[in-house]
């Protein structure tokens, strides 16, 4: 790939576009992820926050305000949080998933163990609390208070929809909409609600984030059958063997035939699984096309993304929004 082909990439555009605000909100993080009592912090942090990681929600925080004609400077802070509070999740995901890849990189709960990665996660989130008090603004406050809680229930209600048959595609997106798009609907929202934009337009970017994580998760679930490591920067197969509803294989469960819910019964109920069982798995979800239909219910709520942003300015930040969204999809190809 040219240099050219990878500037072209929503993704890189919002980055370039924002490339100022990212550095400050960048070194902001470098900052407040130290701590000057427990070296094992920064060892963590460093390890996960230096890999890297897309930055999308807080892109998405900054592109808000942007768009909403904040002059700042608290869309940095919020920011921060925003990736503070990710990075936390991931912490904790990653122990309760036992993922051994995280980033292109061994996961912490790996390399060091569970008691730090739960510790250090329990840290982040607390910094991100005292980050968006420098805000001043209660309302912030009370949607990235809420946004934490919802992504709680969302993980916690995954623990029993999994291994579980009967979750169908209603429990699958209350799931999806706690753990991961009330963080992207926060981010965007937070970004208006500090420019003090209109009732409507912080409505909108409420409607566009909710959207756009639901999309994203569904791709990211698509991808853990599809993906590779080289790619999605985590190990394939993890939700197979996590034993997880996810979207394609509840559509492959609702079709089944007899021998086929055997086969899920056994290996995402009882969870009995061998040589051979991840790609029986991945056979059963081409039989039924729903990796196809999963990315084709993808399209629909980016699309819902796009729409929303009719409610928003029409600047060229906004046609970055929706081509983001766009992008989400795409990624698949
Ligand atoms: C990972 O999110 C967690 C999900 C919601 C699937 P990202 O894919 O945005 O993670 P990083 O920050 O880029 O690593
Ligand atoms: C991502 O959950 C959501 C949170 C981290 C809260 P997943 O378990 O589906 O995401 P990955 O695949 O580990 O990134
Ligand atoms: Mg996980
Ligand atoms: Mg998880």
């Amino acid at each position: 790939m040219s240099l050219d082909d990878k500037a072209q990439k929503p993704h890189d555009l919002l980055a370039m576009a924002l490339a100022d605000d990212m550095a400050a909100v960048n070194a902001l993080i470098r900052d407040r992820m130290a701590s000057e009592h427990a070296p094992r912090i920064p060892e963590v942090t460093a390890h996960l926050i230096e890999a890297g990681g897309k930055r999308l929600r807080p892109m998405l925080t900054l592109a808000a305000a942007r768009l909403c004609d904040y002059a700042g400077p608290y869309h940095i802070h919020l920011a921060a949080t925003v990736e503070f509070i990710h990075t936390a999740t991931l912490l904790h995901d990653d122990v309760v998933d036992e993922s051994a890849q995280r980033r292109g990189r061994p996961t912490a709960n790996l390399l060091w163990d569970n008691k730090s990665s739960v510790l250090v996660g329990d840290y982040l989130f607390a910094r991100a609390f005292q980050l968006m008090t420098e805000a001043n603004n209660m309302r912030v406050l009370e949607i990235l208070a809420n946004a934490s809680a919802t992504i709680a229930e969302g993980e916690v209600l995954q623990l029993t929809a999994a291994q579980d048959l009967a979750t169908d595609e209603a429990v699958y997106l209350k799931v999806v909409r706690g753990k991961t798009a009330a963080l992207f609907s926060a981010a965007t929202e937070v970004g208006g609600v500090i420019a003090s934009a209109p009732t409507e337009q912080v409505k909108a970017l409420y409607a566009y984030g909710d959207a756009l994580g639901i999309a994203f998760q569904m791709v990211d679930d698509y991808l853990d059958y599809a993906g590779t490591l080289a790619t999605i920067g985590k190990n394939p197969g993890d939700d197979f063997r996590e034993r997880k509803l996810t979207l394609p294989v509840i559509k492959a469960v609702a079709q089944a035939d007899a021998t086929e819910r055997a086969f899920w019964q056994r290996t995402i109920e009882k969870g009995q699984q061998g040589d051979g069982d991840l790609e029986q798995a991945m056979a059963l979800l081409a039989k039924y096309g729903t990796l196809e239909a999963t990315r084709a219910e993808a399209t629909l709520w980016a699309d819902r993304a796009v729409s929303a942003l009719d409610a928003l300015p029409d600047l060229p930040m906004r046609q970055m929004l929706a081509d983001l969204a766009s992008y989400v999809v795409a990624r698949i190809n």
